[in-house]
């Protein structure tokens, strides 16, 4: 069975709408892609494990089921996952950021390292790895091979577009991972951008396009 899950939503389908129009501005960038990956954590934690604690309401004592927030790791891929990140992090504010730098070599598209951070206990977190552009695919194969390499065993994928070939690549490499896509777009072009796509996601999101 797949681990594959496109979010064919129409609320999260209107705010990639708003992200693909190159009219909108980086605040507004920002607080939409937030807002996305709200929406795609509160899918992706729907199976996580609850435990009761006592609560007193005004009324009774009872015991009422929680998450251990604290056991969540996000993972933002710099630059463009950090938007990602502030938007669960508003969601689940107990949850730890750990961080991996990757950026694209412009002329082979690969992926190259240039920072990772994570809590001590990443092995045994649940993390939510997040990148809101999967496109080749090598970006977030090399995330996930370093958490593999730190021993994290529970890691799902996040991302708001994907291309065909980014999402074949990853499928063969972790058929065990769930990866969530917001939108499944048609194609990569000859600089391996997604098409439609919204651009270059880290600068529309820090205003750094020239
Ligand atoms: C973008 C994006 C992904 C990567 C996706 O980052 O945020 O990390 O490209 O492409 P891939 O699937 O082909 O690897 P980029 O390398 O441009 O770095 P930036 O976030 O610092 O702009
Ligand atoms: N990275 C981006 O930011 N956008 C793309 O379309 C492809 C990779």
């Amino acid at each position: 069975m797949s681990n594959t899950h496109i979010l064919n939503h129409p609320v999260i389908t209107h705010k990639i709408s708003l992200l693909r129009d190159q009219e909108t501005q980086p605040a507004n960038f920002r607080r939409l892609v937030g807002d996305i990956a709200q929406l795609e954590a509160y899918e992706a934690l729907k199976d996580i494990a609850t435990h009761k604690e006592t609560v007193v309401t005004p009324l009774e004592t009872i015991q009422a089921d929680k998450i251990e927030e604290t056991n969540i790791c996000l993972v933002p891929i710099l630059r463009a996952g950090l938007g990602m990140s502030d938007g669960i992090s508003r969601m689940l504010p107990y949850a730890c950021v750990g961080h991996i730098g990757l950026y694209r070599d412009e002329t082979t598209h690969e992926a190259h390292e240039y920072y990772a951070r994570f809590p001590k206990k990443v092995a045994d977190m649940d993390v939510l790895l997040l990148d809101p552009m999967l496109a080749t695919g090598g970006s977030a194969v090399d995330a996930v091979r370093q958490l593999r390499a730190r021993g994290v065993k529970r890691i799902s994928f996040l991302c708001i577009i994907a291309a065909p070939e980014g999402v074949a690549r990853f499928e063969k490499e972790f058929p065990d991972i769930p990866l969530y896509i917001g939108a499944l777009d048609r194609e990569l072009n000859e600089n391996c951008y997604i098409l439609p796509g919204l651009g270059d996601a880290g600068d529309r999101i820090f205003g750094t396009v020239d």
